[in-house]
């Protein structure tokens, strides 16, 4: 998501607003373990997203993506070649070696947790095996370079560096972001770029990391329907995400699972 609001103000979080940003985070995590077992042959994307929205109501939270800026469903379903914002649908039926990336927000007490994971119906090809390895690894290294002092470009740089070397590329048009009671605010944390440049990292500040790599070109085309992310060249891409808090020994994960 690219963020609208003034990118010059990062706001830094309170203890107390901390807090309940752990509480969603951990609520958004289990929701994707409680998803993960359903992801089979044969099952469509919106039963994932009915079960999405059943579980996330009886644990006192909302679905953020359902409504937010029109968007029609409560999670995004993004299947093989979609990149992002996939819409799910009833005829939509996952099929054996599909590889799939559930992103789910929840707001729970007024703030928002964010995550999303690739899962794999039935076996993948070792191609698309190596994409999530890869897309995985380049989340791992990005969170690594998360602590107070660092730059916002050290980020994006860990993650570029690691994909292209392992072939793939990095999404442009979709970034990381920051996150509160605010979906989507400053600050933009994109997943490529150069070490050393970008804004100082400091304790309080919280946002995604959600690289999105791509087999082929790094380029998109957004569909008819104004949200599904697709890969240019109709080749796989992967994605999964964590929202962190930088910390002052470094940085917390707030939506492990
Ligand atoms: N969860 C997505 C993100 O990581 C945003 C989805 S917005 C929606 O930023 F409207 F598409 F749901
Ligand atoms: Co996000
Ligand atoms: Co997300």
């Amino acid at each position: 998501m690219q963020t609208t609001e003034n990118p010059e103000i990062i706001t830094l979080l309170s203890g107390r607003e901390l807090e309940k940003m752990r509480r969603a985070g951990r609520l958004a995590a289990q929701l994707l373990q409680h998803l993960k077992p359903l992801v089979k042959p044969g099952v469509t994307t919106l039963a994932l997203d009915n079960e999405a929205e059943r579980w996330t109501q009886a644990h006192g939270a909302k679905s953020a993506p359902l409504g937010y800026k029109g968007f029609p469903k409560s999670i995004c379903t993004s299947v093989n070649e979609v990149v992002c914002h996939g819409i799910p649908n009833a005829k939509q039926i996952l099929k054996e070696g599909d590889i799939i990336n559930i992103d789910v927000t929840v707001i729970l007490d007024g703030y928002h947790g964010d995550t999303s994971e690739m899962f794999f119906v039935g076996e993948p090809s070792p191609l698309a095996k190596k994409l999530v390895e890869v897309t995985e690894e380049c989340r791992r290294r990005g969170i690594a370079a998360v602590k107070p002092g660092a730059r916002i470009g050290d980020i994006g740089a860990a993650i570029q560096q690691y994909a292209e070397s392992q072939g793939f590329s990095v999404v442009r048009d979709f970034v990381g972001h920051g996150i509160s009671h605010i979906f989507h605010t400053a600050p933009e944390i994109p997943h490529y770029g150069k070490a050393g440049t970008g804004k100082r990292l400091r304790p309080g500040m919280v946002f995604t990391i959600e690289p999105m790599l791509n087999e082929g070109t790094y380029e998109v085309e957004v569909l008819a329907d104004k949200w599904t992310a697709v890969t240019k060249d109709a080749k796989l891409s992967a994605q999964c995400e964590h929202t962190i808090a930088v910390t002052e020994r470094g940085v917390e994960i707030l939506t492990a699972p």
